[in-house]
């Protein structure tokens, strides 16, 4: 694929767990931990196109909404899934990192979360992140109520705020902007997905549900890619 066809940074909404485990007669928790090891496929696969930064949404802040069992499930899956991959991530040069509100996890999850982004702090080759207690404008509102702080604090006017003051403030401003932004199992919407910074993504659905998503399926959305024309709202 030639060089500028290739997503810098690709973003998934990795939907269709349940509904994978359901139509095997399993339960919801098996999808998700199928989910898991899709996680790790599609890493791999990044990683060897050399794509350097891949995002994933593993939890949103509307999550909270699901069965205590199943929030406990999927943190418990978070948890265990950064440890057990710790070595594979250092091996594979991949840095972990985040976005979201994680104030607000089990602290097992955080430190477990913590560990792994110091210890891959140097790597470079990857920048993995998970999107977790993560909802768009929870991310702008709080980057909003940064940028208020800083503003009344050096008593500045608001008419001299910039784009680049607001989305400076946000989780993690050195990421760039994703290129190419999947969604599986067929929906067809963002929801509160990266909403400020997907503002020119290209967008690729599929009805392959997350579980089921391999190396082939990557490839085709990778293929898509490659055939948009990207005009930022120019000719
Ligand atoms: C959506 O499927 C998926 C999630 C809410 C969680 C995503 C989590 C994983 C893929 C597993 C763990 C993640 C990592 C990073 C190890 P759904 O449950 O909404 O599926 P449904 O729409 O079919 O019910």
């Amino acid at each position: 694929m030639p060089g500028d066809s290739l997503p810098q940074h690709v973003a998934i909404i990795m939907d269709g767990n349940g509904r994978w485990a359901q139509r095997q007669g399993k339960k919801r928790s098996s999808g998700h931990r199928a989910g898991a090891v899709a996680v790790r496929r599609v890493t791999q696969a990044a990683r060897r196109r050399g794509i350097p930064f891949l995002t994933l949404y593993a939890f949103s802040t509307e999550n909270w909404n699901r069965p205590a069992s199943e929030v406990s499930t999927l943190m418990r899956l978070l948890e265990v899934f950064v440890a057990r991959e710790l070595p594979s991530l250092q091996e594979n040069d991949i840095r972990l990192n985040g976005l979201g509100d994680w104030d607000a996890l089990p602290p097992r999850t955080r430190k477990s979360l913590a560990r792994a982004l110091s210890a891959t702090a140097g790597n470079q080759s990857l920048t993995l992140t998970l999107a977790i207690n993560y909802g768009g404008r929870d991310e702008i509102l709080r980057a909003a109520r940064r940028l208020c702080q800083d503003w009344r604090q050096d008593n500045r006017p608001p008419g001299a705020i910039s784009q680049d003051d607001l989305a400076s403030r946000m989780d993690s401003p050195g990421l760039p902007d994703p290129d190419l932004l999947i969604r599986t199992a067929g929906e067809k919407r963002l929801s509160n997905f990266l909403v400020w910074q997907a503002a020119y993504s290209e967008l690729y659905f599929t009805d392959v549900c997350w579980p089921d998503f391999g190396e082939e399926d990557f490839d085709l959305a990778l293929a898509a890619y490659a055939q948009r024309t990207r005009k930022f709202g120019g000719l």
